[in-house]
């Protein structure tokens, strides 16, 4: 029995090709034992709040170990708040479009939010960083238009999986799996093909959790 956050970021919804995968995982994962939890933050539905000035003040007070002022305590709080709210599952899924080569704002803006020194990172001069939230598995369902995994050079444009994975890993996380969706700007029998194969892949993935 355990719980899994669904962290789900394409506007698209029905016409999602991330959202299609993912919801195959979160079936499987849900088929897999009766008492599996799901718990589903859709960002274009969230209400998040900005990342300014006096949180970002707030941060820096964390990071020297100073006292914060009353704003910017109450600035904090309301983080520790969301990040407590990330932190509280044993496994990860993040459903995602390649945007631009990289990943939809709205999905960074909640990354600016969580990835936090002492609440999902840490760092001392004797140890380095060292992320803190160990112990649980992610998946990463990504969605792109071309192809990215055929060649080195289409590769090193692909920012969407570097940097999940890289910021992921940043925050502790080791058991990362990654389901590449693509190409999906193609025609209908392509696409379709790389659907299927790709939701049995994540099928197979939530099935081992
Ligand atoms: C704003 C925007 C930027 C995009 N940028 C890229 C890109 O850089 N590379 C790419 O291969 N596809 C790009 N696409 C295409 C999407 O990655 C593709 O349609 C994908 O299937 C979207 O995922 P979704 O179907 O889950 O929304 C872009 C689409 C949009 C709307």
């Amino acid at each position: 029995m355990s719980k899994l956050l669904y962290i789900e970021s394409s506007p698209r919804k029905d016409r999602s090709a991330s959202i299609e995968v993912a919801q195959s995982f979160v079936s499987a994962f849900q088929d897999a034992n009766t008492g599996n939890q799901v718990e589903s933050l859709d960002l274009w539905d969230a209400t998040l709040p900005e990342f300014d000035g006096d949180r970002i003040n707030a941060k820096y007070r964390v990071m020297h170990g100073e006292s914060p002022t009353t704003e910017e305590a109450l600035a904090w709080e309301e983080i520790t708040n969301i990040v407590a709210r990330f932190k509280n599952a044993d496994h990860y899924l993040f459903s995602l479009p390649m945007w631009n080569f990289s990943i939809p704002y709205k999905l960074k803006h909640y990354i600016d939010l969580i990835c936090q020194p002492g609440l999902t990172w840490s760092f001392s001069p004797e140890t380095g960083y060292q992320g803190l939230v160990t112990g649980r598995s992610a998946t990463l369902i990504l969605a792109r238009g071309g192809e990215y995994s055929s060649s080195a050079e289409a590769g090193a444009m692909d920012f969407q999986k570097s940097y999940m994975e890289m910021v992921l890993g940043f925050m502790g996380f080791q058991d990362i799996n990654t389901v590449l969706v693509e190409p999906t700007l193609t025609d209908a029998d392509t696409k379709g093909k790389t659907l299927a194969a790709m939701k049995e892949k994540a099928t197979n993935i939530a099935k081992q959790l």
